[in-house]
């Protein structure tokens, strides 16, 4: 009788019907980006780096108990991260070498920004029935600000976010420099470009084209530096620098409400010359019910910022419009984010900014190189 037990739940799970399987596979995700971001937050890809390592050498330099990780390394070694190479020895795999934080396209930080206390993000996700039964950002309901007064308030929250940012993006960044021909314009400026890993890649692929990287000034202290690259700090409610022939605004509008949305729209068209060109870096959501990734960063986006949303190409157009701009083309990039192309119009120009009490509302060049 004991012995036929586990026969009779293994026949089960193996008969079970392909829902189940998906349900089941849901919570196992659950636990898996646990376990990943734990891994993460030890450095234990950073500690494989020379090679492997007993599980107990691993227990002692992250103050782990030793039993406990080897259980964690076990069911993550089933996943593809992390390998034994001997009994409780445990090295990198090609996966997990991408949670070290030296590795040129390191996922480290995204993890950690994603999955573990401290950053905003775990914490939102813990509050996300709140934001589901009032509509309201979860980080509003637990710290009373929004999302990026609590980074400017916590330092090492802001440079996980700042290097999140980056990691995350590994691969959107070249494809969107690869989509479009940035060489055209003189100059670019990269609006909310955080620390200029956008415009980086942007100004590494064409050498004659200058950019400004324009953010909330403790932002922009930590920008990239580069030769032709100026780092510009201030409030995209307020202004951005004039002058420039395109204005890239990459996951920017995705943070805000459409009012929000629309009056650092017309803020920046207050600063453009009529011939510049402005270029949304979005995800959108498609309009039918397929799987896609636009919907799952759309509730991310709703428990961190409030009133924050993913959008459809013809609301994005719709927003474009009220702000006093003609949506011209879209053009797919090699990765999940589309480019939305535009000229300013004569109509549609508000006055500059909005009522928004925003973090930062003074304009302060931060760092001219
Ligand atoms: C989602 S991040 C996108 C960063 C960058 N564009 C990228 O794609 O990596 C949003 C950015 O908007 C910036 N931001 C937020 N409020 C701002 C404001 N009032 N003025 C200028 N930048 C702001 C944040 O500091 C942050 O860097």
């Amino acid at each position: 009788m004991q012995n036929s037990q586990p026969c009779r739940l293994q026949c089960r799970w193996s008969a079970a019907p392909e829902r189940h399987e998906q349900i089941l596979s849901i919570i196992l995700g659950y636990w898996q980006a646990n376990a990943l971001g734990l891994a993460t937050k030890l450095g234990l890809a950073d500690l494989l780096a020379e090679g492997p390592l007993q599980v107990e050498e691993l227990a002692g330099r992250t103050g782990a108990n030793a039993g406990a990780l080897f259980r964690m390394l076990r069911a993550l070694e089933s996943i593809g991260i992390f390998t034994q190479t001997d009994r409780r020895t445990f090295a990198n795999t090609p996966v997990s070498e991408l949670l070290r934080n030296d590795s040129p396209d390191s996922q480290a930080a995204g993890v950690v920004h994603q999955l573990c206390k401290g950053n905003g993000s775990y914490e939102a996700w813990n509050e996300f029935e709140h934001t589901i039964m009032t509509g309201e950002s979860a980080i509003n309901k637990i710290y009373g600000c929004d999302f990026f007064e609590f980074l400017q308030s916590n330092p090492q929250a802001n440079e996980a976010m700042n290097r999140a940012m980056r990691s995350i993006s590994t691969a959107i960044t070249p494809a969107v420099t690869d989509a479009y021909d940035w060489g055209k314009f003189q100059e670019i400026v990269d609006v909310g470009g955080g620390i200029g890993t956008q415009i980086v890649s942007i100004l590494n692929a064409f050498p004659l084209t200058k950019g400004v990287v324009f953010d909330l000034p403790h932002v922009v202290a930590e920008a990239i530096p580069h030769e032709r690259l100026k780092a510009t700090g201030g409030s995209f409610f307020e202004w951005a620098p004039s002058g420039a022939d395109a204005y890239l605004l990459r996951f920017i509008l995705h943070d805000w409400s459409d009012e929000n949305a629309a009056a650092i729209l017309r803020a920046v068209r207050c600063s453009m010359k009529p011939s510049a060109t402005l270029i949304l870096a979005e995800w959108l959501i498609p309009e039918g019910p397929e799987h896609d990734l636009s919907k799952w960063t759309d509730l991310h986006m709703m428990v961190l910022f409030q009133g924050a949303r993913e959008r459809t190409r013809t609301e994005l157009s719709r927003l474009l419009t009220t702000a006093g701009f003609e949506s011209e083309e879209a053009v797919p990039t090699g990765s999940s984010v589309t480019l939305l192309v535009a000229k300013p119009t004569e109509q549609g120009l508000g006055t500059r900014g909005s009522s928004r009490q925003t973090v930062m509302n003074r304009p302060a060049i931060v760092n001219d190189r």
